[in-house]
C-alpha cells in the first residue's frame, strides 16, 4: 500500500517543484508518497528531484527565505528522516545519497547557514545535523552570544556511521569515513580519511570506502 503524502503551504510566493524525468513541475497538494511538507512563511523554495522513496518522513520550513532541494537517488526508501529549516536557511542533498532511519537535519537560527551533503553520500541511521545549537550560550560578563551557527558541509562520497552528531563548522572533505556514535565539530579538510571519537580527530590516513558490504566486496 502506498503510503500518503502532503504538502501544506501558509504564506506568500512559495514554490515547490518536482524534477521528474528531466521535467520541472510544480508538486500538486498530494504531495510525494510518504512525505509531509509543511511551509509556514514567504519566499520559500523546495526542489525534490525523483526517483526518492520516502516513509513518515517530513520537510518543514518555517519563516522566510529557506530552501530545500534534494537530488535523486535509487538508494532504499528514507524512514521517519526528519529536515527542519527555518529563519532563511538551506538544507542540500546531493545525488545518490543514502539516508537511513531516523536522521535528523536541522538548519535555523542564522540567516544564510546551510548544511550540504554531497554526491554518493550515506547517512547512517540516528544522525543529528545541525547548523545552531538550539540555545545560547553566553559571556558571563558582557552576555554576548559565543556559540554563532555555522554551515555543515560533507562533500561527495561521505560515509557517516551510526548515531553520529555533527554540529556548526562540520566540514568533511571527499571519500572520507565518520565513525560511529562520532561527535564532528570543526574542519576535516583532508580528502580520504577516517575521523572517529567524541571530539572526531583523524584516525586513519589515505583509505577510501565503497557501498559494497564485506562479503560482496571479497567476492566470498
Ligand atoms: C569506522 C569504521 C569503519 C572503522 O573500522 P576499521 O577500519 O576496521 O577500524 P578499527 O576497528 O581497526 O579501529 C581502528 C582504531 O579506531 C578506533 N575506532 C574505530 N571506530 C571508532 C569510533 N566510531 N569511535 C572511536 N574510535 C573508533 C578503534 O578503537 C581503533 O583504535 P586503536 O587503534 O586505538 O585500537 C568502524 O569502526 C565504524 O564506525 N563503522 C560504522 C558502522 C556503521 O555505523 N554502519 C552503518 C551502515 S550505513
Amino acid at each position: 500500500m502506498q503510503e500518503n503524502g502532503f504538502l501544506k503551504v501558509w504564506g506568500a510566493n512559495n514554490s515547490v517543484t518536482v524534477i521528474e524525468r528531466g521535467i520541472e513541475r510544480p508538486l500538486d497538494p498530494q504531495g510525494i508518497p510518504g512525505l509531509a511538507i509543511t511551509i509556514n512563511g514567504n519566499n520559500n523554495r523546495v526542489r525534490i528531484e525523483m526517483p526518492l522513496r520516502f516513509s513518515e518522513c517530513q520537510l518543514a520550513l518555517v519563516g522566510n527565505n529557506n530552501f530545500f532541494s534534494i537530488r535523486s537517488s535509487h538508494k532504499t526508501r528514507m524512514l521517519r528522516v526528519f529536515f527542519y529549516i527555518a529563519d532563511g536557511c538551506a538544507i542540500e542533498i546531493g545525488k545518490n545519497c543514502y539516508i537511513n532511519n531516523n536522521a535528523s537535519f536541522i538548519a535555523k537560527e542564522k540567516a544564510g547557514t546551510k548544511i550540504v551533503v554531497g554526491n554518493d553520500c550515506v547517512i547512517a541511521a540516528d544522525c543529528l545535523l545541525r547548523c545552531g545549537d538550539g540555545h545560547t550560550l553566553i559571556n558571563e560578563f558582557n552576555g554576548q552570544p559565543l556559540n554563532e551557527p555555522d554551515d555543515i558541509i560533507l562533500e561527495d562520497h561521505v560515509w557517516v556511521g551510526a548515531r553520529c552528531v555533527l554540529l556548526k563548522r562540520a566540514y568533511v572533505a571527499e571519500n572520507s569515513v565518520v565513525g560511529t556514535m562520532s561527535l564532528v565539530n570543526k574542519r576535516f579538510d583532508i580528502p580520504n580519511v577516517l575521523i572517529a571519537g567524541v571530539p572526531a580527530k583523524i584516525i586513519k590516513s589515505g583509505i577510501d570506502w565503497d557501498l559494497a558490504d564485506y562479503k560482496t566486496y571479497v567476492g566470498e
